[in-house]
């Protein structure tokens, strides 16, 4: 699979249990999805009017969402050239999104053409737009795979995952804007222990994260049940929680911050600090 130069969909167990049915049959436009839902708050045009509804009731409790998803979407761009200056030419990019400009191989196969990206998403309507994306276009090796975040052992044996990635060398784990689709129950923080528990030293840690602590506690209640009708919740959560994800590692400068304000490339606008996105890049 590794030398394939195309996008490739690899199924796990999850996928499979769906009948062998092509992603696209499982597709529910009246249910809103995280991956749409964030492409209507980006301004993209890959959605349906419920995921317009949820983008719509996030935004009015919360008016500085879209501009909150807009600044993560270019720190994870900031994060990629970042990791590959640092020399890491391996990315396991997990809660992929609907591609949008300034994908993470594009990023980093703009720095270096050899370098290896192995996407991860549940959604399939991320697979159908990541091989349509891609489809008879030369590209470096690229992956993408449906397996669930919250079962790191299919996403860490997927092929796509397994067969493109060398875990003898650095890798970096992006889990940009994912984290808080996975509940407290869920154990987000022995997710994160678990994937991190297959990376060399030299890895890296991309992370963001949504929350609360820079809108009033009724802004984030509202914020939280804008997304009751879709297939996930969000979990708010606050900055010294998301801190706990980087436990262990070696924070790169300027640390856990919102999102304009990491390694920003012009300066950060007036309401860089009320973008209720934390975000932090760390070294194993
Ligand atoms: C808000 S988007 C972020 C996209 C991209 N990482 C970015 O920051 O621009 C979240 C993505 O995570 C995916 N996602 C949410 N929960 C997931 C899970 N449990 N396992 C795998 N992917 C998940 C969604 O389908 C969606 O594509």
């Amino acid at each position: 699979m590794a030398e394939d130069s195309d996008w490739m969909a690899t199924a796990t167990g999850a996928e499979a249990a769906g009948g062998g049915r092509p992603p696209s049959a499982e597709l529910h436009p009246e249910i809103a999805h995280p991956a749409r839902i964030y492409n209507a708050l980006i301004g993209g045009k890959d959605n349906f009017a419920a995921d317009r509804l949820v983008a719509a009731q996030l935004t009015a409790a919360v008016p500085e969402a879209a501009a909150g998803a807009l600044a993560n979407r270019a720190f994870l761009g900031r994060a990629v050239r970042t990791a590959a200056a640092l020399g890491v030419r391996q990315f396991l990019d997990i809660g992929t999104g609907i591609p949008t400009a300034g994908n993470t191989h594009e990023v980093a196969q703009s720095v270096d053409p050899s370098a290896r990206i192995a996407y991860v998403d549940n959604d399939p309507i991320v697979l159908a737009h990541a091989r349509a994306l891609m489809s008879g276009c030369g590209h470096g090796a690229t992956s993408v795979t449906r397996a669930d975040l919250r079962d790191t052992e299919a996403v860490l044996a997927a092929p796509g995952v397994r067969d493109l990635l060398d875990f003898s060398e650095p890798v970096a784990l992006m889990l940009v804007a994912i984290l808080h689709f996975v509940s407290d129950d869920e154990d987000p923080f022995g997710i994160v222990k678990r994937l991190l528990a297959a990376l060399p030293t030299g890895s890296l840690l991309v992370l963001s994260h949504g929350s609360g602590d820079l809108v009033t506690p009724e802004q984030a209640e509202l914020a939280e049940r804008s997304y009751d009708p879709a297939a996930a919740g969000i979990h708010l959560r606050t900055r010294d929680d998301i801190a706990r994800f980087f436990d262990g590692l070696t924070l790169l400068e300027p640390g856990l911050v919102t999102a304009p304000r990491w390694r920003p490339d012009t300066a950060p606008g007036p309401d860089a600090d009320r973008l209720g996105i934390y975000t932090g890049v760390a070294r194993l």
